[in-house]
């Protein structure tokens, strides 16, 4: 008996739903250090992550960007896959070390290769979603401060401003930042990322001072590009009490200000969470008169990156921690499959935030261990990917038909890539890589998302 499986339907949204409409842009994703390599090539100044991952102990298997994906050689390559993919858009970011010296001058090569990049994809008929800042920032900033520094946010601004004039017409939406959670509390607060400081003071300040790079970026961007969006992208998790008790429930809330409410607050609020300081308290940053308003400028859509959700418990009467759901289904890092959790956040925020923007769904993906089977013709198969993305897709379509504006979704990531300080051992890509020799080989899930692309543009022609 033959057993015939329709491909696209691996992963689709569900019949009928919003994100099968032609206008909802489909995508994939990536980031500069984790794909580009060639860190000392034409001119390119050292990144913190450069520095992190020279320093022992602070990566698995102490691996680092310096070849990564070769996607600054092989990036045609690349644009075919994501062409062959069919996809509406491709999210990469822009890495600020290729593209200023230290002196402040600019980098006519580093320049160049993004100018390539965003005209081969504007001829794919590919819109390319540019993020500036995804981590690594120049070390010579770092060595002044970095995000301590308030005169690194007026950097950002000049950098985002080089940026736009020089893309401009070429980019379908500027986001500013990846994630200032991450850069904040990761690289200040817990030492977990460069430039790997543990101190929590230093995080809400690095916080302050990111945020407020965010809102300084905004009016070169619109002037310089007035036919891109501009937004900002933030990494958030729903947090659900451990027990139905009022200790567990405040655990919850406060770890909803700290993960959440700690970064879209400022910009959709215009302050920060009070209950933040309760968790943190003495923390709170130093910020000048008109700050916040400059971190509140309106924004035309705001990126959302989805993985997992935590549950917590109370641990004390200001503290909370992660209650691990030991029965549930994980990914190999460690993070539990929710799709609940990404309807649950959508309809929180939209009803959390009357001003809330158009969402893009900017991350959404996971690790598993994928490996090529030398003597299989069949293609990688990623069967718990194909089923994250189709139960993560119809909690989204699910959100969208109660009133949540959601845009656009990317999955994380195109290719195998280098996961920060888990190396290259996580595998989050659609197509898989072979580190030793570059090659580049489709997964399952990557044919399936293929087909599903294939089936929507002829349905919708
Ligand atoms: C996000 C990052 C992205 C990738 C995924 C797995 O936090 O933005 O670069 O590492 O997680």
């Amino acid at each position: 008996m033959t057993c015939t499986v329709d491909l696209a339907d691996l992963l689709a949204p569900p019949a009928g739903s919003r994100m099968r409409r032609r206008e909802f842009i489909f995508g994939a994703g990536t980031s500069s250090y984790q794909i580009e390599g060639a860190v000392s090539a034409d001119g390119r100044v050292p990144s913190i992550w450069d520095t992190f991952c020279a320093t022992p102990g602070k990566v698995l298997r102490a691996e680092n960007g310096d070849v990564a994906c070769e996607h600054y050689r092989r990036w045609p390559e690349d644009v075919d896959l994501l062409a062959e993919m069919g996809v509406d858009a491709y999210r990469f970011s822009i890495a600020w070390p290729r593209v200023l010296h230290a002196d402040g001058r600019t980098n006519p090569r580093g320049l160049d290769f993004y100018k390539r990049l965003a005209d081969r994809l504007a001829e794919r008929g590919i819109h390319a979603f540019v993020t500036l800042y995804h981590w690594d920032l120049p070390q010579h900033l770092e060595d002044r401060g970095g995000w301590l520094n308030r005169d690194t946010a007026y950097r950002f601004a000049d950098y985002a401003d080089l940026m736009s004039r020089t893309l401009s017409g070429r980019v379908s939406a500027w986001t500013t930042l990846n994630e200032p959670w991450c850069s904040a509390y990761l690289g200040y607060g817990n030492g977990h990322h460069a430039p790997g400081h543990q101190n929590t003071r230093w995080a809400t300040q690095a916080m302050h001072h990111l945020l407020l790079a965010h809102g300084l970026a905004l009016p070169a961007l619109r002037a310089n590009d007035p036919a891109a969006k501009v937004g900002i992208v933030a990494n958030i998790g729903p947090g659900y009490p451990a027990n139905d008790t009022d200790t567990d429930r405040r655990a919850a809330a406060l770890f909803d200000v700290y993960q959440n409410g700690w970064v879209l607050d400022p910009l959709l609020k215009g302050q920060y969470p009070e209950l933040l300081w309760q968790l943190w308290k003495g923390c709170e940053p130093l910020a000048l008169a008109g700050d916040m308003d400059v971190i509140g400028r309106p924004i035309d859509y705001l990126g959302l990156n989805y993985y997992s959700r935590s549950v917590l418990r109370a641990k004390g009467a200001d503290d909370f921690e992660w209650v691990r759901q030991a029965g549930a289904e994980h990914t190999t890092m460690d993070w539990e499959v929710y799709p609940q959790g990404l309807q649950d956040i959508l309809l929180a925020f939209h009803g959390r935030y009357p001003n809330l923007p158009p969402i893009y769904i900017t991350e959404n993906g996971m690790s598993s261990a994928d490996k090529v089977d030398a003597d299989s013709v069949d293609p990688i198969d990623d069967g718990q990917r194909q089923s994250y993305l189709k139960r993560h897709f119809a909690a989204c379509s699910r959100a969208m038909d109660e009133g949540v504006d959601v845009r656009g979704y990317f999955i994380w990531s195109l290719l195998d890539n280098f996961e920060w300080a888990y190396g290259y051992e996580r595998r989050f890509g659609l197509v898989h890589v072979d580190f030793e020799t570059q090659r580049r080989t489709w997964k399952r899930s990557a044919l399936a998302y293929a087909a599903f692309l294939r089936e929507r543009a002829e349905e919708t022609a």
